[in-house]
């Protein structure tokens, strides 16, 4: 805890304590709750949620991150170190803990808020392995605190009109679907220079990114993956890319080299500290910048997977990390009929945002397009719908998008049965994984 931190105050909102202040967890946490650095001056919209809830902690491992933020956003909160978790608690008596650190610190976070009896609100993915997915549930059981994973995807309004239309019978019985998933290059290149491009630290691409993915089927068809079988490779970043310019030459020529460097921002090309896209350094995460061609990178960067469910569909799966746009196709069929969307952004030319709807096919009689409203905010109009569940939920959850540590753990298994699919090129069993009952 540092000098500047005050005693918190007694106000009848509910009380959070952030754990990671990263991007993610400014922009759909601590933004809400008490403004954006990016949008000086700190208007009152820029912290539309202050009323319902008071951020009282951040934890972080960065003092000088966390005091960045203090000043853009001109607030005392008090912060605490990652071994200072208890002594938070006890000092700020939080409601809930939420937690948007890198991925395989999230399993700590996420049992010591349980352990000490708190709701967790966890960033995608809840874990990094199923075997800590399978710890999860088992402190969930054991705790009066909830733990709830804040699955964006299934919040996007052309994923809830899918999910209705689904639950509605459009399709009868789902039988199979087809997701390919296309991420544009400028993005795809930015897991490879953070810390998500290790195993170790993120799971992989799998279970990091593709979890979005896994969990948004399983919920839009209501089912529980069984077994998975991929295919996979790192094709286009790492040390034997095609596109590495080569470690002879000098940082600047590698640099003026680098075929990715076309995305790059003004600011990534300088010298100066890595900035993350609200204003902040990370001088304790990145003392330098990181290249996408490093030998350290041990994930895949392309993936081909088949998924079966519980009660006979099955997924067909693509994803690459590396694409000229950025985007999906995707199709559910089912035994009375099939439903179709595509959605491309981050492409030049920009469609129009919402411009694709989604198309119903019955089997037998006249189809039907349903225009899609509402997607030109944060992943997919995802987000604000999100923040909105979060701080200021009103009433029930009919299409069921607060995803719980169940549906977390799935989407995680998933995601590690597909790098275990092609270590070991054979079927894996998801309740080998969970070392649970499928269904739990
Ligand atoms: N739902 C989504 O669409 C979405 C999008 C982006 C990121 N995410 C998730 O959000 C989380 C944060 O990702 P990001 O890219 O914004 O992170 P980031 O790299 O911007 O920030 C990570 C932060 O965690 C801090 N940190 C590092 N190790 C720590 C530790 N052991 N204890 C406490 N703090 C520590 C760093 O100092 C930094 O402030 C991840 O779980 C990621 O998967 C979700």
């Amino acid at each position: 805890m540092d000098d500047d931190n005050q005693p918190a105050t007694v106000t009848g909102r509910t009380r959070y304590a952030l754990c990671g202040l990263s991007v993610r967890g400014i922009s759909v946490f601590a933004g809400p709750l008490l403004g954006r650095p990016d949008r000086p001056p700190i208007a009152p919209d820029t912290a539309p949620y202050a009323d319902a809830g008071e951020l009282v902690a951040i934890l972080d491992r960065d003092a000088d991150r966390v005091e960045q933020y203090r000043v853009a956003v001109d607030a005392k909160v008090p912060w605490y170190s990652p071994e200072q978790f208890d002594r938070m608690v006890t000092e700020t008596r939080p409601d809930v803990i939420l937690v948007a650190t890198p991925d395989h610190t999230h399993v700590d976070y996420v049992l010591s808020g349980l352990t000490a009896g708190l709701d967790v609100i966890v960033e995608k993915p809840m874990v990094t392995s199923a075997e800590d997915a399978a710890r999860v549930i088992a402190a969930a059981q054991d705790s009066p605190g909830t733990v709830r994973v804040t699955h964006n995807l299934r919040y996007a309004p052309r994923h809830q009109r899918l999910r209705q239309l689904i639950a509605d019978g459009a399709v009868g019985r789902v039988t199979s679907v087809e997701l390919v998933w296309n991420v544009g290059a400028r993005h795809g290149a930015s897991y490879f220079r953070r810390w998500n491009r290790t195993r170790a630290r993120s799971g992989g691409l799998s279970i990091h990114k593709s979890c979005h993915h896994f969990d948004l089927v399983g919920w839009l068809i209501d089912a529980v993956p069984e077994q998975v079988f991929a295919y996979g490779a790192r094709n286009f970043f790492g040390a034997d890319s095609p596109h590495n310019p080569g470690r002879e030459l000098t940082a600047a020529e590698r640099t003026e080299a680098d075929p990715y460097r076309w995305y790059e921002t003004a600011s990534a090309a300088d010298a100066g500290p890595v900035r993350d896209s609200v204003g902040l350094s990370y001088p304790d995460q990145y003392p330098q910048r990181l290249s996408a061609y490093d030998p350290e990178i041990d994930i895949e960067d392309t993936y081909s997977v088949v998924v079966r469910y519980r009660g006979g569909a099955s997924l067909n799966y693509s994803i690459q990390f590396s694409a000229p746009w950025e985007g999906y196709r995707l199709a559910v069929n089912g035994t009375h009929g099939r439903l179709e969307t595509d959605l491309y952004y981050d492409v030049e030319p920009l469609p129009p945002a919402g411009s694709t709807p989604i198309t119903h096919y019955p089997l037998f009689g006249a189809g039907r397009a349903y225009p899609v409203d509402g997607e030109d905010t944060g992943h997919l109009g995802a987000d604000p719908l999100l923040v909105a569940d979060l701080f200021r939920p009103t009433g029930d959850d009919p299409l069921g998008c607060r995803a719980d540590a169940q549906a977390g753990a799935y989407a995680v298994a998933v995601g590690e049965a597909v790098w275990r699919s092609i270590k070991d090129n054979r079927p894996v069993n998801i309740a080998d994984l969970l070392r649970t009952e499928a269904g739990g």
